[in-house]
């Protein structure tokens, strides 16, 4: 799978507002563990020299923006730092040390997807999803649910019953209702966005007839109907959950023409919003690669912006940026690559925050030994095209995390403001 696609913008406002708050009370018990260790300094200083004020800061704390989380940091623009989790991953300690740490919101990189939850027609595991929630719960993390309708990594009774006619089409959009609602019923309460349906639509280069339109199993079976039933099915089932349609190579407009796949999600939103389709709001995932060249901030706040003139919150959602592994991992050849990846995980970055509606930035993973680049082909072989984390195989936060630090901590009004968080279309 590669992903490509033109760059090119227009432009346009919108005035939606709601009333959404969360609070964090793990911050909350952070900053409680500081102003105490803060207070035992004091007690040290105060038969040292001159007294300080209870009150005052304390001076061991690292007040830099270097030193401080990026889910800190991002908190006062009120935007959602995530991260996908590997609830398998979680038994080494610095994987689960940063996981828990450095991000405000998480999503379940395989957990939640059909073939997991329901390996065996009629028979749910939960098991692996209920790791992962439990997770987010003890962190106060925000739950991204990933992912209710798509057309990969589904059980194979489905796919295979589906080939072999012993699951015919009434049955076969029975049992998507029932995947859907069981799901978000399952998890009603405890997911604040849902990836409704997930990459419906072609490319450019698999475009037939020279036009996108819709791809994959769900709409040759069902038509692209079943993408308007799968908004209000989730909607049924939870009415407070915000419904999000997830896609990639949707970070920037093209030529508006039948090619330009940005275009075309983008009046599929509106056609859906039009007919009163319960969509609260369009993921773009963000999978980049080095070797394609940099989107500017301009073009990403653009393409956000006018994505929110149709009423939805966006968020990006699986940001990755790969690159192209060199013949040697020299630095010559290493760090031109380290900094065009912190070029785009920046652009990415600058273009949400400039957006009031771009209420979460989730990164496909952290570090480059759980990215799922390691093994998937691009095109260009398996794992060929990877290092795509802000942090390296040790850990180590890469030019990437430093940018995203500095980009939360040096940005502020007027051009950047806290977002708007946005209400559940009923
Ligand atoms: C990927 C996972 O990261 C891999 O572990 C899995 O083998 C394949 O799927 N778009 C999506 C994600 O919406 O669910 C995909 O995740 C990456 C592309």
């Amino acid at each position: 799978m590669s992903r490509t696609s033109t760059p090119g913008a227009s432009r346009t406002t919108r005035t939606t507002t709601s009333t959404r708050t969360t609070t964090h009370p793990r911050r909350r018990g952070r900053a409680l563990a500081a102003t105490l260790a803060g207070l035992a300094l004091t007690a040290v200083t105060a038969t040292a020299g001159p007294a300080r004020p209870a009150s005052a800061a304390p001076v061991h704390e690292d007040r830099t923006p270097q030193g401080r989380t990026l889910g800190d940091l991002a908190a006062r623009h009120d935007l959602a730092i995530g991260t996908a989790v590997d609830p398998a991953a979680l038994i080494d300690p610095r994987y689960r040390s940063i996981a828990s740490t450095e991000f405000t919101s998480v999503t379940a990189e395989n957990a939640m997807k059909w073939e997991v939850t329901e390996p065996v027609r009629g028979t749910y595991d939960w098991s692996a999803a209920e790791r992962f929630m439990a997770f987010a719960e003890r962190n106060d993390q925000k739950v991204r649910g990933h992912v209710l309708v798509w057309n990969n990594q589904l059980p194979a009774w489905l796919t295979e019953g589906v080939a072999s006619g012993a699951i015919d089409r009434a049955e076969l959009r029975g049992i998507l209702k029932k995947h859907v609602q069981d799901t978000v019923r399952h998890f009603k309460g405890r997911v604040w966005q849902w990836d409704v349906v997930n990459e419906a639509v072609t490319d450019s280069y698999d475009a037939v007839d020279g036009r996108i339109g819709y791809k994959g199993f769900w709409a040759e079976q069902l038509g692209p109907g079943y993408v308007a039933d799968a908004f209000r099915w989730a909607r049924e089932a939870d009415p407070k959950a915000l419904l999000f349609y997830n896609d990639y190579n949707i970070d920037a407009f093209g030529d508006g023409g039948p090619l330009d796949k940005t275009a075309f999600v983008y009046r599929m939103v509106k056609r859906l919003r039009e007919n009163g389709v319960p969509i609260d709001g369009v993921g773009s995932q963000a999978h980049l690669s080095t070797r394609y060249g940099n989107y500017s901030a301009f073009q990403i706040a653009d393409t956000l912006e006018r994505f929110a003139g149709l009423g939805v919150a966006t968020a990006l959602t699986e940001v990755d940026v790969r690159n192209l592994l060199p013949a040697e991992a020299t630095s010559d050849a290493l760090n031109p690559l380290l900094q065009a990846q912190a070029f785009d995980y920046s652009a990415l970055l600058t273009g949400c925050l400039a957006s009031r509606h771009c209420i979460s930035y989730t990164v496909w993973g952290f570090d480059d030994n759980h990215s799922w680049t390691n093994t998937w082909d691009f095109g260009s072989g398996p794992g060929r095209e990877a290092l795509a984390a802000i942090y390296d195989t040790g850990y180590q936060p890469k030019p990437a995390y430093r940018a995203l630090q500095a980009d939360l901590a040096y940005s502020a009004p007027p051009l950047v403001q806290r977002r708007i968080p946005q209400r559940p279309t009923p």
